[in-house]
């Protein structure tokens, strides 16, 4: 069965530039275009459309894998692997990362009035977010090239992934941080793994430039999302949702954007899908930003996303507290292709979403909130209708940042108390007739 479908696609990848269209073999340690420096993006220059018997037997084979035990099936990254670069299975690093789940969000549902609402919740990746697909890939190709060293700058979520996949496969990783602007959990997990963390008096964007700087005297292989690696790991998002739905694509899946590696990435994977005949129609892509860190959403307002507008970002959801984001371009021209909305929320607005789908048993962090925040403005605004579908991507893990629940005023939190009875009876007593 593999060696049947492993030769309908696969095969030879080249990188090209997303701004000039200049393909290339190879990458210098920035991944930029060598004509004009811009992002490069993974390409399988043999690709053709498939006929409709062999669209139906890899949709077999991927559904076959899922009972299979080994590694490279169990992976929700690596089971679709045609899709992939080849990679020799001894470099291929997997934690069996994907698998996640997608769930009915009902109360939500029913207050917006909608048919069809869902959430896929990349919080639950081995490392706690989506970050865990990309890393998969990136780290498999950077053994391949025969680094000993990775390295990123993060939020906190790229951090805490590269640092779990580095030690698995037995390689060394340095990161650059925002200090003070990372998450105790976050942090915690890159310190774990091993990782060596180097927090610094910037912002992400700052540590991003720096690590531009590092890379180009220091032998690291980098793994921010400016690795076009990181986004072939990242589309197979759009794969394992549209075999969760038995190939039939919703009508929109909203996404958090922050330096817009995701959206690019879950484009790019559904416009494969559909450039293969494998699905018959686009979702609407729509990216939904903080309005304290929104430059895509100001880009695309103030000059039709021809120039990137930087911010100075500022918001509590400190995974997206981004104001000049690398992958800008890749995420314009999934919005142009798919006819998706770019819109910011506010952090009240976030909050309330957090907490909407905390009481339908659903945690996440507060940058995966946006996307409901984002819904209920979209709804407001005639984008999304009633009768039609809809996936909310959650990016990660509510663990990943349970302090800004803390913050919350949450009134179910009581006490300290005496430890009697009498006391907790009164209490809940006075709780309940409050209420
Ligand atoms: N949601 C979460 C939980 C994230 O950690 C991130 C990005 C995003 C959404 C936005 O995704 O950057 O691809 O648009 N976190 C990065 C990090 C920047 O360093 O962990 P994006």
């Amino acid at each position: 069965m593999r060696a049947t479908t492993e030769t309908l696609l696969g095969g030879r990848h080249i990188l090209r530039c997303v701004h000039c269209g200049t393909e290339q073999r190879a990458a210098d340690p920035l991944f930029q275009c060598e004509q004009c420096q811009e992002l490069l993006e993974a390409r399988y220059p043999e690709w053709i459309p498939l006929k409709p018997q062999e669209t139906q037997q890899l949709k077999r084979t991927w559904r076959e894998r899922r009972m299979s035990n080994a590694p490279e099936d169990v992976s929700g990254v690596w089971r679709y692997r045609e899709l992939l670069p080849a990679i020799a299975p001894q470099h291929i690093v997997t934690l069996k990362e994907g698998n996640t789940p997608v769930w009915p969000l009902r109360q939500a549902s029913r207050r917006l009035g909608l048919e069809n609402l869902r959430v896929k919740h990349q919080g639950m990746n081995p490392s706690g977010s989506f970050k865990d697909t990309g890393m998969s890939v990136a780290l498999s190709m950077a053994r391949v090239e025969g680094f000993e060293v990775v390295c990123c700058a993060s939020t906190g979520n790229t951090s805490a992934s590269m640092a779990a996949y580095a030690a698995h496969a037995g390689m060394k990783s340095i990161v650059l941080l925002p200090a003070g602007y990372v998450t105790a959990g976050k942090l915690a997990q890159a310190l774990e793994f091993g990782s060596t963390v180097l927090q610094l008096r910037t912002d992400f964007d700052g540590c991003l430039r720096l690590l531009y700087d590092v890379v180009r005297r220091f032998r690291a292989y980098l793994l921010n999302s400016v690795n076009p690696w990181r986004l072939e790991g990242q589309k197979t998002l759009a794969f394992e949702l549209l075999d969760q739905l038995d190939w039939q694509a919703p009508d929109h899946v909203i996404v958090p954007g922050g330096n817009l590696g995701n959206s690019s990435a879950l484009g790019k994977g559904m416009i494969e899908l559909l450039e293969l005949g494998i699905i018959d129609r686009l979702p609407k892509i729509s990216i939904i930003q903080a309005a304290g860190a929104n430059p895509l959403v100001r880009t695309m307002r103030e000059n039709g996303g021809r120039e990137l507008i930087p911010v100075e970002a500022e918001t509590r959801a400190t995974a997206i507290r981004i104001g000049n984001p690398a992958s800008w371009r890749k995420a314009v021209a999934v919005l142009r292709r798919t006819g998706g909305a770019c819109e910011d929320v506010t952090e009240d607005e976030i909050r309330l979403a957090k907490s909407e789908l905390g009481a339908e048993g659903i945690g996440c962090e507060p940058a995966s909130a946006t996307t409901l925040a984002g819904l209920k403005k979209l709804v407001r605004s005639g984008f999304v209708k009633a009768d039609e579908s809809v996936v909310l991507i959650l990016t990660g893990n509510m663990l990943k940042d349970a302090d800004y629940m803390r913050q919350d005023d949450k009134q179910q939190l009581i006490g300290p108390m005496e430890a009697d009875a009498a006391t907790v009876i009164r209490a809940l007593e006075k709780l309940y007739a409050a209420n």
